[in-house]
């Protein structure tokens, strides 16, 4: 495969695959399709921006017209697709847009890759059709051990502190999906049409699930971002609830890796779960970001505690994601290169250390970065 679109890539997730692909593939062109919302970020790109096999087309997944377009021009025979509406609590607010994008958007690509491929001589041959999912389709898990148990897994990526589940068991493959807030609604929903388009066209497809995702260039509205940034201004800590739900934890770069490993030798039609066997409550690792956070600049360990405030639970908030990864390693050999400690360490340090990047993008200055960027080419 030469030509590869990848959705989305001006967002977290994908500015590193992006990132990944452009520097280790240099014989392929990689073609970077993004809308630019509010959580799209050229600046994210900033240090591959200029490489020949790489390129940038500013347009909606759900133009049909405009995507049709841009298959035939770049000739694509690997659509990597991460392009969505990501944010739970935008999607309680306004579930339409979640719908339009993540269901109709991949629809949209969808029906303009069967289009552009079968009217090729070779067909499907050679073709892949990768689409990016989550976890949180699978609904949630219960806490059926709030203390926390020894974990039955451990990988590079599980604590070094501690090895806890917070209940006997994990989402699978197999696990039946159960979402229950509009974004993962609309995520199922672009997973079903993904696999339909297998099943009823015989289209290449592959569909992951992977974790929560913690790195630099995240949108500081997520949990990781934002409390970096507020206990740098010592803004007030908004804790959902008692904080006792669990999230499982993946550095963005190891997200990155796995979708390389299975967008070159991942079984045509299958399912992958990707995750680090790395689970926390929420106030844990927020007591680990602020101990972090306050040590890297020079305040002292824990005194930004007080910052933590509770506030009123998010409505069908998922007690537990907890992710069983064992078939990649198995079939594929991934495997998580970053152990947590170092992740956050890396972590905290990148936002502290691009203070420019999380101003810009908390007063909207980046929004003008494509005008500044592509306006006189
Ligand atoms: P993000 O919100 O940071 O980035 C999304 C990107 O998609 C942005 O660049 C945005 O401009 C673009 N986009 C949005 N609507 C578009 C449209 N209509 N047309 C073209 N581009 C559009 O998201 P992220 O956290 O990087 O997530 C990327 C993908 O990975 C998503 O599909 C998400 O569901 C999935 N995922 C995320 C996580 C996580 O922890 N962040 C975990 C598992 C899976
Ligand atoms: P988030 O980063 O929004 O990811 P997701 O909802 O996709 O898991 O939230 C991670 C966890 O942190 C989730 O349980 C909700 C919680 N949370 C807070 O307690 N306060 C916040 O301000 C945010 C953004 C999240």
């Amino acid at each position: 495969m030469k030509n590869i679109l990848i959705t989305g890539g001006a967002g977290f997730i994908g500015s590193h695959v992006i990132r990944l692909f452009v520097t280790k593939y240099p014989e392929y062109k990689i073609v970077n399709l993004d809308k630019l919302t509010y959580a799209g970020n050229l600046a994210n790109l900033k240090d591959i921006e200029g490489e020949a096999n790489y390129r940038f087309v500013k347009a909606d997944i759900c133009d049909f017209e405009k995507i049709c377009e841009v298959l035939k021009e770049h000739a694509i025979d690997g659509i990597i697709h991460l392009a969505a509406e990501s944010h739970v609590d935008r999607s309680i607010k306004d579930p339409f847009t979640f719908a339009k994008t993540n269901v109709l958007g991949t629809l949209s690509l969808l029906q303009a890759a069967r289009m552009y491929w079968e009217s090729q001589p070779e067909g499907y041959e050679g073709k892949r059709f990768y689409h990016i999912s989550t976890d949180e389709v699978y609904g949630a898990l219960q806490l059926t051990n709030p203390e926390g148990i020894e974990s039955p897994f451990t990988t590079k990526a599980s604590s070094s502190e501690h090895h806890h589940a917070y209940g006997t068991d994990f989402f699978t493959e197999e696990t039946k999906y159960t979402p229950h807030s509009p974004y993962s609604a609309s995520k199922a929903g672009s997973d079903h049409f993904v696999r339909a388009f297998h099943d009823t066209y015989g289209m290449p497809t592959i569909v992951t699930n992977c974790s929560n995702n913690y790195g630099p260039y995240q949108f500081p509205e997520k949990l990781i971002p934002l409390f970096i940034n507020n206990i740098r201004h010592r803004k007030p800590l908004p804790v959902y609830g008692k904080g006792e739900n669990v999230r499982d934890w993946l550095y963005v770069v190891d997200h990155a890796r796995a979708i390389d490993t299975i967008f070159h030798k991942g079984k045509i039609a299958d399912t992958y779960n990707i995750g680090g066997f790395n689970e926390w409550k929420n106030i844990d690792i927020i007591k680990v970001v602020i101990k972090t956070v306050d040590r890297l600049l020079g305040r002292k360990e824990g005194e930004d505690m007080d910052l933590i405030t509770y506030v009123t639970d998010r409505p069908g908030h998922d007690a537990r994601y907890a992710i069983d990864s064992r078939k990649l390693k198995e079939e594929l050999g991934w495997e998580p290169s970053l152990q947590f400690e170092e992740g956050i360490e890396k972590t905290v340090r990148w936002y502290l250390e691009h203070q420019d990047w999380l101003d810009n993008v908390t007063s909207g200055d980046y929004l003008n970065y494509y005008e500044k960027m592509y306006s006189n080419r």
